[in-house]
This record gives structure tokens, C-alpha cells and sequence, in this order.
């Protein structure tokens, strides 16, 4: 069985005084975890939070989003090596908030999925269903649309990803889908990736949307949840230590 992953993700939050308290907490705290973590934080943050995680092997450098394209003229962009002179070890690509804010489709996800497989960084490809689909039964649907993309781009390279099942109604609402429920979805999830790779159990399906404290460890107990995608708790040490401690 692969190692689980709890990886937490900023989004657009801190400053330099902050984050120095949290990083310091957490690797204070964390001790030698049974599962990987890491830190996904806001681009400009990445030399920062690199430096504050020289030296411990316990927790790793995440960013937040990568650009489709090499180098050039695309103000603003990051690339994949760029991320990658940071020390970066995982990037999010395709967060449902980049899809509904900057206006993410299926094809630009999975080129940044690519992008960051060459670079050699770990990407955390989220797929997950709105409100309004999850009410119209189309969960399923979707979240093998938004894979298959990525699969038909990166072909069984695809065994090189984290994939984050993060329902967008569950995302900051503090409405969590049940144990069953997110275990359904990565059923699904794990099934598509069977059909792309020999290698489809050793692809971690992390569950992402008010995971918490108090039900990281029932999320965790299903079998085919390998780990979080944690938004909210990833700002306060303690909560987030609590989720690292539950992933065994
Ligand atoms: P949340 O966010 O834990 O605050 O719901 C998860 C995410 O968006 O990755």
C-alpha cells in the first residue's frame, strides 16, 4: 500500500510573520508522520516556506497552480521549472476555484498536468462536481469527464499524478461528503485509472472539502481514500497536525 498524503493548501492566505509561526508549529509538531505532507502556498511564499522546511524531511513544498506554457510572453505565469528552482515537490492543477474564477477547462488542465510531470513536480489534478450537478445526479459524470482529459493527454503517465476528489459544494462550507459517499466517487475514480495503467493502486485519491479534525480519521478508514487535500485546517498547526496523525 502506497503511504498517504496530507497536503495543505493555503490558497491565497498568509504573510511572511504568519507563516513563519505556522511552518514553525507545524514542523514542531509533527514528529516522523506514518503519511507524506505538504505545504501548497501562494507562489510568492514558495523561497519562504522552502527555507523554513530546509532540513526536515518531514514536510514537503507544494504550489498552488502552474502555467500551461514553457517560458515567454504570458505575464503573470509561473512554469513548471520555475516552480521546480524552489524546491517544489507538488503543485494543484485544476482547482475547482481556478476552474470557476479563471476560467480552467478540461484541456488546460490536463497541459498543466503535463507541464509538471516534465518538470519533474508531482501534480495534485482535483475533479469534483458543483452543487447543482451533485443535485442532478451527475457526479459520476462529471468527475470522469474532468479525469479523462487528463488521462487522454498524459496516457499512463497518469500513474505519476495525485488525483483530489474535492466536491465544490463541500469546498470551505463545512458540509463534507460521507465516508460512503466520497468512497463511491473513488471507486469510480480508481476504476478509470485501472483501464489507463498496470499501475493504478499505487495512485493516491485524496478527499478534499472541510476535512477536519473531527472526520479526517472516518474519511481516511475507507479503502480507497489515500489521504487529504485541506484547505481550511491547513491554517491552524494543531487541526492540521491533528488530520496528519489520523492518516496512518
Ligand atoms: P476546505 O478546502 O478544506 O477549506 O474545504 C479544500 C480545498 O479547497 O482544497
Amino acid at each position: 500500500m502506497t503511504r498517504k498524503l496530507i497536503a495543505g493548501n493555503w490558497k491565497m492566505n498568509g504573510s511572511l510573520d504568519t507563516n513563519a509561526t505556522l511552518v514553525g508549529e507545524m514542523l514542531a509538531g509533527v514528529g516522523t508522520p506514518a503519511c507524506d505532507v505538504a505545504l501548497c502556498v501562494p507562489a510568492p511564499y514558495l523561497a519562504q516556506v522552502q527555507g523554513l522546511l530546509a532540513g526536515s524531511s518531514a514536510i514537503e513544498l507544494g504550489a498552488q497552480d502552474v502555467s500551461q506554457h514553457e517560458n515567454g510572453a504570458f505575464t503573470g505565469d509561473v512554469s513548471a521549472t520555475m516552480l521546480r528552482d524552489f524546491g517544489v515537490r507538488y503543485v494543484i492543477v485544476g482547482h475547482s476555484e481556478r476552474r470557476q474564477h479563471q476560467a480552467e477547462n478540461d484541456v488546460h488542465v490536463a497541459i498543466k498536468v503535463k507541464r509538471a510531470l516534465a518538470a519533474g513536480i508531482t501534480p495534485i489534478v482535483c475533479v469534483g462536481e458543483t452543487l447543482r450537478e451533485h443535485e442532478e445526479g451527475m457526479t459520476e459524470f462529471i468527475v470522469k469527464r474532468q479525469l479523462s482529459a487528463v488521462i487522454h493527454l498524459n496516457g499512463h503517465c497518469i500513474s505519476e499524478v495525485v488525483v483530489a476528489y474535492e466536491p465544490v459544494w463541500a469546498i470551505g462550507t463545512g458540509k463534507t461528503a460521507t465516508p460512503e459517499q466520497a468512497q463511491a466517487v473513488h471507486a469510480v475514480l480508481r476504476a478509470q485509472i485501472k483501464a489507463a495503467t498496470d499501475n493504478a493502486d499505487r495512485v493516491r485519491i485524496l478527499y478534499g472539502g472541510s476535512m477536519n479534525a473531527a472526520n479526517a480519521a472516518s474519511l481516511l478508514a475507507q479503502p480507497d481514500i489515500d489521504g487529504g487535500l485541506i484547505g481550511g485546517a491547513s491554517l491552524k498547526a494543531p487541526d492540521f497536525l491533528k488530520i496528519v496523525a489520523a492518516a496512518d
